[in-house]
């Protein structure tokens, strides 16, 4: 077997192991090691204009993860009677999105990220504070607190899919949660965690381990030529 198809391989292994795995085995902890990869994956993910509009927040105290159970209800095992991805993850990382605060054009922080993040020089950051303006303004029409921090978080998504793949690779199970109560995650936020919600808001949880048991389902998808359509 060639190099490449043993590649291709490995790849389309990962993506078959991973499901959505409702319930982890709770003795078992991934390593600091596996984990800082996980979270490389993130780091090192694109994001539109590169402005990384995402923040990682790890929930390991159990008391913490506590706080959101009654409203996490995509992760708190009520639809099959266990401790959930709540109770049992390894690691819990709720993902969240920048507002309007930060990633409106031509704000104090972008103008930070571009000088010292991105290192970019002065007439860069000119064109491109011009450039995002008219994307935000008339490309793609992102105005507003509620759109903006939508588009943040289609960024974090990326981030998202990337761990869960690369957890994948390393024989990491895990499981992204939509199932929460957005209003009431985000005061559980400000309250107990300190995050201010005109800053940040949340995007998506996800949880990650090693799965308790055999996925209860085979994996089920549309055909390819359902999907892709080429000209
Ligand atoms: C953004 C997103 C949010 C999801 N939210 C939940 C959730 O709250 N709880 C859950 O158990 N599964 C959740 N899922 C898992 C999906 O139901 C699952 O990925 C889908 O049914 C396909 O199954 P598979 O991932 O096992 O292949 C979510 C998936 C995605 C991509």
């Amino acid at each position: 077997m060639s190099d490449i198809s043993s590649a291709q391989k490995q790849i389309i292994d990962a993506f078959n192991f991973r499901h959505a795995c409702k319930v982890f085995d709770p003795e078992r902890r991934i390593s600091d090691g596996q984990f800082n990869t996980i979270l490389e994956a993130a780091r090192l993910s694109p994001s539109s204009f590169g402005f990384e509009s995402w923040q990682i927040l790890m929930v390991q105290s159990p008391e913490k993860r506590e706080l959101f159970r009654d409203f996490a209800w995509g992760a708190n095992g009520a639809t099959n009677g266990t401790a959930g991805q709540l109770g049992t993850a390894s690691h819990f990382a709720i993902l969240l999105a920048h507002t309007d605060a930060t990633m409106k054009h031509h704000s104090e922080y972008l103008q930070q990220h571009m000088r010292e993040v991105k290192q970019l020089p002065e007439e860069v950051v000119g064109f491109i504070n011009q450039a995002y303006e008219k994307f935000q303004k008339s490309d793609f029409g992102i105005e507003g607190k509620r759109q903006i921090t939508d588009w943040s978080a289609r960024q974090a998504y990326i981030a998202l899919g990337n761990m869960m793949t690369v957890a994948a690779m390393l024989g990491i199970d895990s499981c992204p949660i939509e199932g929460f109560d957005m209003a009431r995650t985000s005061a559980t936020l400000e309250q107990h965690f300190g995050i201010d919600p005109e800053s940040y808001q949340p995007a998506v949880m996800v949880a990650f381990g090693y799965r308790a048991g055999e996925p209860p389902f085979a994996k089920t998808r549309r055909d390819m030529d359902q999907i892709v359509s080429w000209y």
